[in-house]
Formats: structure tokens, C-alpha cells, sequence
């Protein structure tokens, strides 16, 4: 099969590329390289270096093979950025994907696996969130994800399209070959690794009186590798005629900020330096998945279950590529 994997040189895409090119998938990558790096691209993926704005790329990227599943990935997704900035978050992640949906169109291929968020929930809905939960995005970024998710399902209606959307919940961890590496990082766990490491000062542990147990904010999190390997399994499920699908991608267990950084302490053997600080705008206190559909359509069974094995393979990752990506 031939894969499209739009936004392929970003952390997750990196890995999902890595696991597709080591199972003999052939894998082109359309992307700007706005957060991702070209050392990112797994060396027998060809990457097209450009923009789903660019409308010569976007014809590249559906001629250079005959492409059977697009996977797209790219998007903006810093929570805290789109409270500032939902117009141009909105552009970026409803505006462009819908060329995406045209070019497809245009190039005859139907199948499109989409990475949507946890942010599309209503926070205030009974944990865990099933695919049937309330949705009510807390931020303008979990909105556009909304936004995208129905057209998606409007398109699939009129037969244009199949689909399966995935709701990540908070995606941590790296492979052996690809990990996390963005500039002004914002995810919680790499900046605790920095943290250990000298490279940063304090980490702000943003509300710590939340109507959590220990106050501060709750998520799932779910190992990397096995958000790729769902990405594998929802493809062959269209390719053998599966019906579209939106499906949870979590671990189904909730861990606290405080949490987190008494697991990279251990797993580090290292103190990392915290400074509490208030809540920010659109952050929901918990937000914790039922993966059970997941489970049950794709077949997929996560192999990481432990937070500290999940940041043992982000830290093993940062050992082996100190300063990240070099380009
Ligand atoms: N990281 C998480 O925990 C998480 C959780 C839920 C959902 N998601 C979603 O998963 C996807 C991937 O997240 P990530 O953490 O790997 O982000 P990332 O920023 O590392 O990767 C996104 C990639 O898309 C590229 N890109 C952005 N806009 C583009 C455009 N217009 N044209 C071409 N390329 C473009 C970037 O250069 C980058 O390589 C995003 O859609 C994100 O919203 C991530």
C-alpha cells in the first residue's frame, strides 16, 4: 500500500512513518516543516517539502505513486497559542485540510485516517470519555477538530470519502529512531526531561486547585508507538471494507501533573525543579479515555500501559539525541 502522510515529519508522524516504512508500506510525506524537521523522515520515506497551501506540492504529493490512504496529522495544536489565535488556528485546521478532502477527490482516493483530540470533549462529561460522550470544546483548538471530524462524517455521507478519525488523548513517549523535538516545546513531559537535565529551569505546573486529588490537572496518557500502530491497523480496516469510525486512543488511566514529575524523577533518577502557577485558559481539569472501541474495531492492543515505561523510552530517546533533530 501507498500512504500519504500528511505532516509526516512531526513527532507523531515520524513514528507512525518509521512504523510504516518498517512493515514495507511505501510512505510520501507532504509537509512545510513548519514544527517538524527533515531528520525526522525515516531515510526510505520521500518527503515533499511544502504546505497543504501550496497547490503545486498538494499535486506532487498525489502523483509521485498512486496513493491508496492518506494520513493526515498536520496541523496547529498548542491549546494555549489558539486561545489567542482562533481565525488563524481555524485556517490551519479546518481552512487547508479541506484541500486536502479536494485533492483527494480529484485523485480518486477515498481513504483518510485523521488525528483529532481529546480536546473535542465536553470536560465536564463523567470520565472516562467514550466515543459517545458529550462534545464541547474547552479551546479553539479542540474546535477546529470538531470542525474537521464533521466534515469528514458530512463527506463520508454523500460517499466521497471512508474515514477513521482518532481521538488521541495525550500522546508521550518516542521510538528507538524518532521522538519528541519541538522548539518551545509545551508537552509536559519533555519539558521534565529538560528540567532533569539542567536544560531549562523550573516547569510551570499550571492550577494546583483543580477538583483533582492532589489539585492539579489530569490526563491519559498513551505511548506513541501504539498511536502508530492503530494508524496500521484503521488502514487495512478500510482497505477490507470497515466502516467509517471516530475511536478514543488512550491508556484509560489518568495521571496528575505531580504525578508525572514524581515518574520522571524516577525513571531519571534525577530532582526536576517545578514552580506552581495559575491555571491557563482552555485547559480542562481531566480528561481520561475509554479505548474499549479501539480496542474492539481495530483490534489494537497498546503495549505500553505504565507511565514510567512510556517516559523511559522519551528519556532512552533524548540520551541517544542530546540537542534533538539537527534539521
Ligand atoms: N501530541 C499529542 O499529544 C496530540 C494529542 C492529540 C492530537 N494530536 C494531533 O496529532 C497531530 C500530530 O501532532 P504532533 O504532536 O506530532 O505535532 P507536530 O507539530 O510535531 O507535527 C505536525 C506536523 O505537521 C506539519 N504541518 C503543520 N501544518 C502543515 C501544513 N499546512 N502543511 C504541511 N505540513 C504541515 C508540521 O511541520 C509538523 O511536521 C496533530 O494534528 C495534533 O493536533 C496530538
Amino acid at each position: 500500500m501507498n500512504f500519504l502522510v500528511v505532516g509526516g515529519a512531526g513527532y507523531i508522524g515520524s513514528v507512525v512513518v518509521g512504523e510504516l516504512v518498517r512493515s514495507r508500506r511505501s510512505a510520501i510525506i507532504l509537509d512545510d516543516l513548519s514544527t517538524g524537521h527533515r531528520d525526522a523522515v525515516a531515510p526510505l520515506a520521500y518527503l515533499i517539502e511544502g504546505g497543504l497551501n501550496d497547490p503545486a506540492k498538494l499535486r506532487e504529493a498525489f502523483t509521485t505513486k498512486e496513493i491508496d490512504c492518506v494520513i493526515h496529522l498536520a496541523a496547529r495544536s498548542i491549546v494555549a497559542e489558539s486561545v489567542g489565535d482562533a481565525a488563524g488556528y481555524r485556517t490551519a485546521n479546518v481552512e487547508l485540510p479541506i484541500r486536502l478532502l479536494e485533492a483527494m477527490r480529484e485523485h480518486g482516493v477515498r481513504d483518510i485516517i485523521f488525528s483529532s483530540s481529546a480536546a473535542v470533549y465536553d470536560a465536564g462529561a463523567p470520565m472516562p470519555l467514550h466515543e459517545r460522550s458529550a462534545v464541547k470544546p474547552s479551546n479553539p483548538y479542540g474546535a477546529t477538530k470538531l470542525e474537521f471530524e464533521q466534515i469528514l462524517r458530512e463527506r463520508t455521507a454523500l460517499g466521497e470519502i471512508r474515514h477513521v478519525t482518532l481521538r488521541y488523548f495525550n500522546v508521550a513517549g518516542a521510538s528507538i529512531d524518532w521522538g519528541e523535538d519541538h522548539r518551545g516545546e509545551t508537552h509536559l513531559i519533555p519539558l521534565l526531561i529538560d528540567a532533569a537535565l539542567g536544560a531549562r529551569g523550573p516547569v510551570p505546573i499550571y492550577g494546583t486547585d483543580y477538583p483533582t486529588p492532589d489539585g492539579t490537572a489530569v490526563r491519559d496518557y498513551v505511548h506513541v508507538v501504539d498511536v502508530a500502530e492503530a494508524h496500521l491497523r484503521a488502514a487495512r480496516y478500510l482497505a477490507e471494507g470497515g466502516e467509517s469510525a471516530t475511536l478514543n486512543l488512550g491508556s484509560d488511566r489518568g495521571a496528575s501533573v505531580r504525578e508525572v514529575v514524581r515518574a520522571v524523577e524516577r525513571v531519571t533518577g534525577r530532582g526536576v525543579p517545578t514552580v506552581d502557577s495559575p491555571r491557563r485558559a482552555g485547559d480542562p481539569p481531566v480528561l481520561i479515555a475509554s479505548s474499549g472501541e479501539a480496542r474492539r474495531v481495530l483490534g489494537w492492543r497498546p503495549q505500553f500501559g505504565e507511565l514510567d515505561a512510556m517516559i523511559e523510552t522519551a528519556w532512552e530517546w533524548r540520551r541517544r539525541f542530546p540537542e534533538g533533530y539537527k534539521a
